[in-house]
């Protein structure tokens, strides 16, 4: 497969950075535990800003495979813009990923599709591979097909975009997060598959091809196979379940 599964853990605004410690060692010794292959099954943890340094330090001081990234990033790369985190912060901080349009920032910050094409344009310039999320709401699908919001937001972000560009696309149906009732596979394959095809139309074949589609919503160790069996669906985004250890250990061992 040209994709490596990604399992990502979204922390929200939840640990500190002792909580952040503490869960990061008990990850890195449950998957050595059981000879996880990182090559195989990429894992990356999205800690708050304050916590990115002190996950870093674990990660780098014991070479833990783990990878990690923000939360949101700004659109600029310096200057007056207080309380902003730069990707070349990021950078700095050797974080891999930055998540950007999470549906929290869309709805709760009003975050435009402008705003988060600005923001997935400035991860990539500053050599960060934006995670860029998409979905629909529940009113949305009172109106619309299922894939034609998550279609345009994901057309929107891309604008900027271009062939040979690295980014990963998280489906997120707002109606699933943090609902306890998950899409099914076959929404998650259905609406991925749409989103490739625009991945298609933004970059071309070839990156399509290596571009990875999470799906995300109340994704649990016991429903993640489901999800994982989607020719199109390579990862998950979980928010709740990546804040237990043993819980988000279990999912990135579905396998
Ligand atoms: O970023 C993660 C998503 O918002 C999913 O959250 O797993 O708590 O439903 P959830």
């Amino acid at each position: 497969d040209a994709r490596t599964p990604l399992i990502a853990g979204n922390w929200k605004m939840n640990f500190d950075h002792l909580q952040a410690i503490a869960f990061v060692q008990k990850l890195a010794w449950s998957l050595r535990d059981a000879r996880h292959d990182f090559d195989d099954v990429e894992v990356a943890v999205f800690p708050p800003f304050t916590d990115l340094r002190s996950v870093q330090t674990l990660v780098q001081a014991d070479k833990l495979e783990l990878k990690y990234g923000g939360q949101d990033v700004s659109t600029h790369v310096s200057g007056a813009f207080t309380g902003e985190i730069s990707a070349t912060f990021l950078k700095k901080l050797d974080a891999e990923y930055v998540i950007v349009g999470h549906s929290e920032r869309r709805y709760r910050h009003v975050e435009s599709d402008e705003t988060i094409a600005a923001k997935a344009k400035a991860a990539r310039d500053g050599g960060i591979v934006p995670l860029i999320c998409v979905g629909e709401t529940a009113k949305d699908l009172e109106r619309h097909e299922p894939s034609a919001v998550p279609a345009n937001q994901l057309r929107g972000a891309l604008i900027d975009f271009k062939p040979g560009d690295e980014f990963v696309v998280a489906y997120e149906p707002v109606w699933a997060i943090g609902a306890g009732s998950p899409a099914t596979p076959e929404q998650a394959q259905n609406v991925a598959s749409v989103l490739r095809e625009v991945v298609r139309q933004a970059v071309g074949d070839e990156t399509a091809a290596k571009t990875r589609i999470l799906y995300g919503g109340s994704v649990k160790s016991d429903n993640i196979v489901g999800f994982m069996k989607c020719p199109d669906v390579d990862g998950v985004l979980v928010g709740g379940a990546s804040l237990d250890v043993d819980e988000f250990s279990a999912i990135a061992r579905y396998k």
